[in-house]
């Protein structure tokens, strides 16, 4: 597929089926299935958002040519005044490393600002899979915060990584 001249889109706007994408876009990559089933979980997530108008977790596709190759599921973290946490993403296999991820992230971050986001975090793995994915967090500007070892499983550490809202650092930094 030709990124360059293809039409590049996002859909924000949930429906039924959308699990059944998701389950498509992640499988390809397989990176979910390496140690646990991680497909049913997202699956049952993107439905529970499509059959919830009110949903506080929004699931947001990047299209390609009009068709879903990438998602991200992101909302408010309870408990939290202005904290977004992002739960999954993902980016078709046969189309990474073409800039859909950053393109994808770029707009979950811009439209967690948008509701006043003051920080959005996620998680992600130590082991050496993810090594492509850490470096792509760290290029965007994300920041290495805290790896709780022992997390996933024996041996497998979680990595959160947190970025600010570059508007609200700003006036931190000049309290
Ligand atoms: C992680 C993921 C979403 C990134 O999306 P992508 O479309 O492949 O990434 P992009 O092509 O947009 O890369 C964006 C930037 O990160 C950089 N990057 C990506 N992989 C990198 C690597 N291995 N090392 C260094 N930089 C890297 C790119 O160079 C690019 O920077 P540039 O625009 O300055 O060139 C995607 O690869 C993916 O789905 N991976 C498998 C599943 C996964 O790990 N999901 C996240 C779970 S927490």
């Amino acid at each position: 597929m030709d990124i360059k001249s293809a039409k590049i889109t996002f859909r924000n706007t949930p429906r039924p089926g959308d699990g059944k994408i998701v389950r498509r876009i992640m499988k390809s990559t397989g990176f979910f299935e390496a140690v646990f089933d991680e497909l049913d979980s997202a699956e049952a997530n993107a439905e529970a958002i499509a059959g919830n108008p009110k949903s506080e977790e929004k699931l947001l596709f990047i299209e390609v040519g009009g068709v879903e190759e990438g998602f991200a599921i992101f909302g408010r973290e309870s408990c939290c005044d202005a904290t977004v946490y992002m739960s999954w993403l993902c980016v078709n296999n046969s189309l990474r490393g073409m800039g859909l991820g950053k393109r994808l992230m770029a707009e979950v971050l811009r439209q967690s600002w948008e509701n006043n986001a003051r920080k959005l975090i996620l998680q992600t793995s130590g082991r050496p899979q993810y090594e492509p994915t850490r470096a792509f967090y760290q290029k965007l500007g994300f920041s290495k915060e805290a790896e709780i070892a022992d997390y996933y499983t024996d041996g497998e550490s979680t990595f959160f990584y947190t970025i600010y809202n570059p508007q609200y650092l700003a006036k931190k930094l000049k309290k």
